[in-house]
């Protein structure tokens, strides 16, 4: 099964399990998300916890739902385990795999890549480092997220400090596979930052905290979108 288009540039809100994005809460953030990429025609994609894919998928049906992993498992005995099945019935149309909070070991990541493929959903793998991005980008991922753990919930922008890594990362993986669409996160919070991360020749971002601990999520996404207009 081929896995739908998704449009660039995007802006990736993971919800993480933070309590002002969990339950009737990840369903308000999940709309706000939704009002801005529809008002101000840029592409949003939120990555909720599991239990609320179903029921965010019920209330917003124009922003792209993707789960924060998978296993590398088929429907069957797997007591515990995250089925690409099962994140597909409940609304998602694509996953996270490998997030620096949520690793997995090369094989793991080649399967579940493998597997994204077979239910036909988008796969965005996260990596640490430039060589852990080249490893990735031989198992054909849509996209490769670099997001250097260090900087993960700090605050302090991975594109306005580590801009010469961004650029690398983004042509090593081009010279393997130019058909993976590269991404950076950590310590996104302003407008400034996502502009910044195209110009180093991403075609988005994907953060958290920025967003999700907002006073007010909504200015920050309206400033994310002026910033890219
Ligand atoms: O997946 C997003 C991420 O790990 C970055 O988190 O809070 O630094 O935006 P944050």
């Amino acid at each position: 099964m081929i896995s739908m288009k998704v449009k660039t540039p995007i802006i990736i809100v993971n919800f993480k399990t933070y309590e002002e994005a969990t339950g009737k809460k990840a369903v308000k953030l999940a709309k706000i998300c939704e009002y801005v990429s529809k008002k101000y025609d840029i592409n949003i994609a939120i990555s909720p916890q599991f239990c609320d894919i179903f029921q965010i998928s019920q209330f917003v049906k124009k922003i792209l739902i993707l789960s924060q992993h998978i296993d590398s498992i088929y429907p069957g005995p797997y007591t515990g385990h995250i089925s690409p099945l099962s994140i597909k019935q409940s609304g998602a149309i694509g996953t996270l795999i490998n997030h620096s909070e949520r690793k997995l070991d090369l094989e793991k990541i080649r399967k579940c890549i493998e597997l994204t493929k077979k239910y036909g959903l988008i796969s965005v793998c996260c990596s640490a480092n430039v060589n852990e991005s080249k490893e990735i980008a031989k198992f054909d991922p849509d996209f490769i997220a670099y997001e250097p753990p260090s900087l993960i919930g700090t605050g302090i922008s991975v594109s306005q400090t580590k801009p010469e890594v961004v650029t690398k990362t983004v042509n090593e993986i081009k010279k393997i596979n130019p058909e993976v669409k590269v991404l950076c996160g950590a310590g996104i919070m302003k407008g400034e930052d996502v502009k910044k991360a195209l110009e180093l020749g991403t075609v988005g971002v994907i953060l958290s905290s920025g967003v999700v601990k907002a006073v007010n999520p909504k200015k920050v996404l309206i400033e994310f979108a002026e910033s890219i207009k």
